[in-house]
This record gives C-alpha cells, sequence and structure tokens, in this order.
C-alpha cells in the first residue's frame, strides 16, 4: 500500500515538445557558438555530477551543507512552530531528502498529519526517497512530483486548499540572478494561496578567502565536478573534448557578489562534436563559463523578498554567521496582522 503512495506524480510541460537531450543539444551548441562560451549549471547533474556534487558536500571546504545543517538542527523546532498546524510541506530540488528529514521530524513532533511533496526532476531519485521516508517515517504523506520546478509547483498549487511552506534549501537559488530570483519568487507568490510561505537556504556574502577554497578545494573534486560538463558532451553529444586540456577556475566577483566558474582551454585547438556536427574553435585561455553562485547580504535578502511580494518574517543563522534560513511570509499578510 506505501508502495503506492510513493509513486511519483510525473508532470511533463505540455507545450514543450523538445526532449531534454534536444534541449540539451540546443543549449550546448548556443552556448558554444556564443562570444562569451557558456554552459548551464543545470547540466552539472548527471548521475556521475550528482554523485560528485554529494562529495563536494563533505568537503572541509564546502561549508554551506554542514552550516545549514546546524541550523537545521538547531531550529527545526522554531521554524516548524512559524508555520500552520495543517501547513503542507513542499520541497524544490529535493534530492535525496537528508537534511529535510530534521524538519520532517519537527513537523511530525507538531502536526497532526504531515504532507511533505518534494518536487526533483528526477522521477528515480523520487521514488527512492518516497520509499525511504516511508519506511522511516510511516505516519509521513508523501506525495512526489517528478518534473521541473515550475510545472510541478504549478500542479500542486492549484490543487491544494490548505497553506504551503516551499522550501528551497542549499542555496540552490543562487544559480538564478538576483533579478530572475525575484521574478521566481514573485511568480510562486501570484500562483499560490495568500497565505503561501517560502523557507529559504541562502548563503551570505563573506571574503574571498572562504569562499574561493570552498569552489576551489584542494583535493580537486570540484574541479572534476567542473570537468564533468565536458564529459557529458562526450558521452551524450559524441564530444571529443580531451579534459586535461581544459581546467577549472572559481573566482569570487566581490561587486556582483558572486562565485564565476569557468573551464579553461589551456591551448588553442578545435573541438569537434559530432551530434551537434559542429567544431568549436578555443583560443588559448579562453573561458567557457559555466556557473554562477550568488551571494546574499542581509539587506540583499530583504530586497529580494520585498522585490518579489514577500517579507523576510524570520532569519536563522549558524554559530558563525556564514550561512541564513529564511523564513519568507506573503507581504499582504502582513498587513493584516498589523
Ligand atoms: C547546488 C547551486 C548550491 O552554488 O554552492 C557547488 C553548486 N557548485 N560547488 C553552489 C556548486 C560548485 C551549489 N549549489
Amino acid at each position: 500500500m506505501t508502495e503506492i503512495l510513493s509513486l511519483p506524480v510525473v508532470i511533463k510541460s505540455q507545450n514543450n515538445t523538445e526532449s531534454p537531450m534536444e534541449q540539451f543539444a540546443r543549449d550546448v551548441l548556443t552556448g558554444l557558438q556564443a562570444d562569451q562560451k557558456r554552459l548551464s549549471s543545470v547540466y552539472f547533474y548527471d548521475e556521475r555530477g550528482s554523485q560528485i556534487f554529494e562529495e563536494i558536500c563533505d568537503l572541509d571546504e564546502y561549508y554551506l551543507t554542514r552550516k545549514e545543517t546546524e541550523i537545521l538542527k538547531r531550529s527545526a523546532h522554531e521554524i516548524i512552530g512559524e508555520l500552520p498546524l495543517d501547513a503542507h510541506l513542499v520541497e524544490l530540488g529535493s534530492g535525496s531528502s537528508t537534511k529535510t528529514r530534521i524538519l520532517l521530524e519537527a513537523a511530525l513532533a507538531r502536526f497532526e498529519e504531515t504532507l511533505y511533496s518534494p518536487i526533483d526532476i528526477s522521477a528515480e531519485i523520487l521514488t527512492a526517497t518516497a520509499h525511504d521516508l516511508n519506511e522511516a517515517y510511516p505516519e509521513l504523506q508523501v506525495e512526489a512530483v517528478a518534473g521541473r520546478y515550475e510545472f510541478g509547483l504549478e500542479h500542486i498549487l492549484r490543487t491544494e486548499k490548505t497553506s504551503s511552506c516551499i522550501m528551497w534549501l542549499g542555496s540552490s537559488i543562487g544559480n538564478l540572478t538576483r533579478e530572475e530570483a525575484a521574478s521566481f519568487l514573485g511568480d510562486i507568490r501570484k500562483k499560490g494561496l495568500k497565505q503561501d510561505s517560502l523557507l529559504l537556504g541562502i548563503d551570505l556574502r563573506k571574503g574571498a578567502t572562504i569562499l574561493e577554497p570552498a569552489y576551489d578545494d584542494a583535493s580537486g573534486v570540484t574541479a572534476d565536478f567542473n570537468l564533468n560538463l565536458l564529459d557529458r558532451i562526450n558521452s551524450e553529444l559524441e564530444g571529443e573534448f580531451k579534459r586535461e586540456q581544459f581546467r577549472h577556475k572559481a573566482i569570487y566577483n566581490i561587486e556582483e557578489g558572486r562565485i564565476e566558474m569557468y573551464l579553461i582551454s589551456d591551448r588553442d585547438q578545435e573541438v569537434f562534436i559530432k551530434k551537434l556536427d559542429t567544431r568549436i574553435a578555443f583560443k588559448q585561455n579562453e573561458e567557457i563559463l559555466t556557473e554562477y553562485s550568488y551571494k546574499y547580504s542581509h539587506e540583499e535578502i530583504k530586497t529580494l523578498a520585498e522585490a518579489s511580494g514577500f517579507y523576510l518574517a524570520k532569519q536563522w543563522l549558524d554559530e558563525s554567521g556564514w550561512f541564513s534560513l529564511n523564513l519568507l511570509q506573503p507581504k499582504a499578510n502582513a498587513l493584516l496582522k498589523d
């Protein structure tokens, strides 16, 4: 019976006739033909990439996961205490839901019934996660949704009757520009119910001496993560990248408040990509931009909330003040409460 409950609803975009592979091919082609070459960070997470990311989370230099877990362990009950008693817990990019378990346990202790909807692009991971959760927490109701965030969210927010808390942990919001982040959250505000709240894990601005090693670790795991993009092009698009002819670079851009990751060609070269029927020319030291990871000041978090129709209701930090969990409540509610 629990097996049936753990099957994710698979949501596909209606008007999107392009397969994931076609989309990847098109993005790689336009990205590598642009003047400033770029590959999107969404493509890091093939099976190998997801594995390497798990390794990143265990690195000494990559503090984000540990700091967020620290906050969750200390404050989960307080966070759940801020939500209505029947709040539907929705999570974006849930993966294996490891950190979320801390919150789920706090919810199970407080709510009479707890409904959890992880949304993730991978139906396989969701099925496994839902199964594990059912086993660990028999009272927890899990309704997983496999699909892209936008479609998964729309499906959930359209059918829900009680209010949701939409959780987006791990500072994944950092992959969006500040404008994209505000418009994405603004869309949630418009699509959801009046009282829906957001719980966002956001990495804070800090010195380059801490940030840069977090994205360029001594053991080279992040370099491997970045270079895996080239392996993915090789295997899925029959590319001929030689990974030893590219190197990883991560720098902190203080003005923009973001880590920028690049793959850099160590020589003049041409790379053939068979399925794209194209040769890409690289100059020595030419860069491919692969990721932005935005960091926020407290002011910038408030601005983000306001720009998307929310306000920062509560914030929790780790001991060192490096990472933040932010509860955003809808602005109209704030007026009603006063
Ligand atoms: C998963 C987007 C939060 O930006 O810190 C880790 C991805 N990139 N190391 C981040 C990442 C390089 C990560 N996010």
